[in-house]
């Protein structure tokens, strides 16, 4: 029984997401599934979803305020009309793309598993890391946990390599294993792969030793997809 997350990203609307919510949840319910399933749609997405315990709606992002003047941004104050205590941080798009600082992270990070947040905190390494070796990469990595609580109690790991990011290309049973044997060896949590997981190859990847989920983007916004990856992982 693996943890099978679905981030969004920047897709989906309100109707698509709600509908989405509604299969998931229904498949869920009707199947006696136990997987804990996660499904992260875009803020202006969430709603009070009416589901089962194993269902958790989450955020892909937030700032680390109750409320202010930082433009663009949310706080708990508009998480907390739709009930939202679980949050996505550190993902590589935040931080590549978007320019979020480690110590901006920490910080994000630090705020929301003071209010008891579960956290979903993603690492990885881009492409030319990964070819300067595997020490480089573990390097690189254990980097992007500076400042961060890894004994945190709600606290589940995503390992994303950036290379596998939506490319296709997806990290090799080796790459996964030396890299989540290496990461468990030092903290006790769930880890999860992401990077190019797909209904095809996603029950090879999460019976590899120190997989415990799935982090999925592109093969996951298509809610049978979605629902065929629970399935083959429950
Ligand atoms: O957060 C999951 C995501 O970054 C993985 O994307 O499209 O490679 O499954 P994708």
């Amino acid at each position: 029984m693996a943890i099978i997350a679905s981030n969004f990203k920047t897709n989906h609307t309100r109707n698509t997401t709600s509908s989405f919510v509604e299969e998931v949840n229904k498949y869920l319910v009707s199947n006696n599934i136990s997987n804990e399933v996660y499904i992260f749609p875009t803020a202006t997405s969430l709603d009070k979803f009416d589901i089962t315990s194993t269902l958790n709606i989450g955020v892909q992002n937030a700032y680390a305020t109750q409320k202010g003047s930082f433009t663009g941004e949310i706080g708990t104050q508009q998480l907390d009309e739709f009930d939202v205590n679980t949050i996505l941080i550190g993902h590589s798009e935040r931080r590549h793309i978007l320019g979020e600082s480690q110590d901006e992270i920490a910080k994000k990070f630090a705020f929301y598993s003071d209010l008891g947040y579960k956290i979903i905190y993603c690492i990885g390494e881009p492409l030319e890391v990964k070819e300067q070796g595997l020490e480089q990469t573990l390097e690189y990595i254990y980097e992007q946990f500076e400042g961060i609580n890894i004994n945190y109690e709600k606290l589940v790991l995503a390992y994303e390599p950036v290379w596998a990011i939506g490319t296709g290309v997806t990290a090799t049973s080796e790459d996964i294993t030396d890299v989540h044997s290496a990461i468990k060896s030092k903290i006790d949590k769930p880890l999860l792969y992401g990077g190019s997981v797909k209904v095809e190859n996603v029950r090879d990847i999460c019976s590899l030793n120190g997989v415990d989920g799935a982090l999925i983007g592109t093969a996951s916004w298509i809610v049978d997809d979605f629902i065929q990856i629970i399935e083959n992982t429950k």
